[in-house]
């Protein structure tokens, strides 16, 4: 790996700039993506990880030929990435002093991408991650000579418990109260970035995606988007009740199991293919003016997609599934409960009405700027949710309710 130095790359509008940027996250879902983008640009990236140089640099490689980096662009992983261990819960994020003012004084650009995106987890462990990890890495920006800009990759989930209306893509008062403790989170490190660039006179944009899909088929242990974890789970909870689809080679009884989610039946939801995601966020990054202020940018598709849809798709790659939408139910089984308890990202949106100002990226599609987010249609679903290669094993399977393996909600 390379030691991070100047780079003359070529933005989407034409100019020349500068850019030795840092990227945290970015053996993520989305920082796996934004990555190739930004390696293709001919980015220098410090890449900010939590594990030892190593292993980061072995994880970007698989997540990015996971995510569909060809050959060329992992041949630049040596020259163009430079891995550097941090730790965000630590002061001066774990570095030596010198090591940490030295890498500031180098970058001329800071995408913040790394959080802990389990919708459900622990409020305390997501508060250190995601609300404490992002007040380091402004301090860390902070202390740059080059006064880089910071990329605050946020979520459109920050919008909490508003159920109607358009949300509007400035500041979001807390009142109302959100749904899960990740948007808490996520809503708290925003209103960090804001009270710092107001404190400090500094530009950042911060950048609010709705739920992010891939049509590739993940490579084992790479990392997957939301709706792929969830039917790998719920295949893996049929098969742990032994249900098997009628005529396939598997063990079980092959009655069908039929579960009742919490929503409204016509509840739609926003899904945005992850690289539709990444190259408007770059479009965005590239009219960053680099004058004080913060600019907002909901990342979102302009059409919901049905949720039913989504369902279908699932009931499809999780063969002896039937999902179904109601708005009472009685009787939960104990997997309906174990979904309720787990699966937050299966019932909580469910209920959402809302729609996201896109402003720019409306008008960047308008200008022919960047093409129309492709459509997540039924064929599109069914690439996103294909079932993965290799099956997690059963007996290991843990936190079961009821003595069943729980889904492991992520955002
Ligand atoms: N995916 C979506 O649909 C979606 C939608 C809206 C917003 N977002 C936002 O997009 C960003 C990326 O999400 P994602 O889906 O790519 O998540 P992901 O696949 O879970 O990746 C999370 C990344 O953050 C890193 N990370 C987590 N905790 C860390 C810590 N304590 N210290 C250092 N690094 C840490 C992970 O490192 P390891 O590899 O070491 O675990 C990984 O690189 C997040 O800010 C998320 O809130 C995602």
């Amino acid at each position: 790996m390379s030691s991070p130095g100047k780079a003359t790359v070529e933005t989407e509008n034409g100019r020349r700039a500068d850019r030795t940027v840092a990227l945290t996250g970015a053996t993520g879902f989305l920082g796996s993506h934004l990555l190739i983008r930004l390696l293709e640009r001919g980015c220098h990236v410090v890449a900010l990880g939590r594990r030892d140089e190593h292993a980061v640099a072995r994880s970007l490689a698989l997540a990015l030929r996971s995510a569909g980096a060809g050959e060329s662009t992992l041949a630049r992983i040596p020259g163009q990435v430079t891995p550097v261990r941090i730790d965000l819960g630590r002061p001066r994020l774990g570095l030596p002093e010198m090591r940490y003012r030295q890498l500031a004084d180098t970058v001329s650009a800071v995408w913040h991408c790394a959080a802990l995106t389990t919708l459900n987890g622990d409020p305390d462990a997501l508060h250190l991650a995601n609300v404490e990890g992002t007040r380091r890495v402004l301090e860390w920006t902070e202390s740059g000579a080059r006064r880089p800009h910071l990329h605050h990759i946020s979520t459109a989930f920050v919008a909490g418990r508003r159920s109607h209306g358009v949300i509007p893509e400035e500041r979001l008062p807390a009142h109302g109260g959100f749904v899960t403790p990740y948007e808490e989170s996520k809503h708290r490190a925003e209103e960090l970035v804001h009270a710092w660039a107001a404190a400090a006179g500094r530009g950042a944009t911060v950048y609010r995606p709705s739920v992010l899909l891939s049509a590739r088929r993940a490579l084992p242990r790479a990392p997957r988007h939301t709706y792929a974890v969830l039917a790998a789970k719920m295949a893996l909870v049929l098969r742990q009740l032994g249900v098997a689809a009628p005529g396939s080679a598997g063990r079980g009884t092959g009655a069908p199991v039929h579960v009742r989610l919490l929503g409204n039946p016509e509840a739609t939801v926003n899904l945005l293919a992850v690289q539709d995601a990444v190259t408007s966020m770059l479009c965005l990054a590239d009219r960053a003016t680099g004058r004080p202020g913060v600019a907002v940018h909901h990342v979102v598709h302009p059409h919901d997609t049905p949720v039913s849809l989504v369902n279908a798709a699932i009931e499809r790659t999780v063969p002896g599934l039937r999902l179904s939408l109601v708005t009472e139910r009685d009787d939960p089984t104990d997997l309906e409960r174990g979904l309720d308890a787990y699966g937050v990202e299966v019932t909580a949106y469910l209920g959402l009405h809302r729609t996201y100002a896109r402003a720019v990226p409306a008008d960047l599609e308008r200008r022919r700027v960047t093409d129309f987010p492709r459509p997540i249609d039924s064929a599109y679903l069914d690439a996103a949710l294909a079932p993965p290669t290799h099956l997690p094993r059963v007996p290991h399977a843990p936190h079961a309710p009821n003595g069943q393996a729980a889904p492991t909600p992520r955002g």
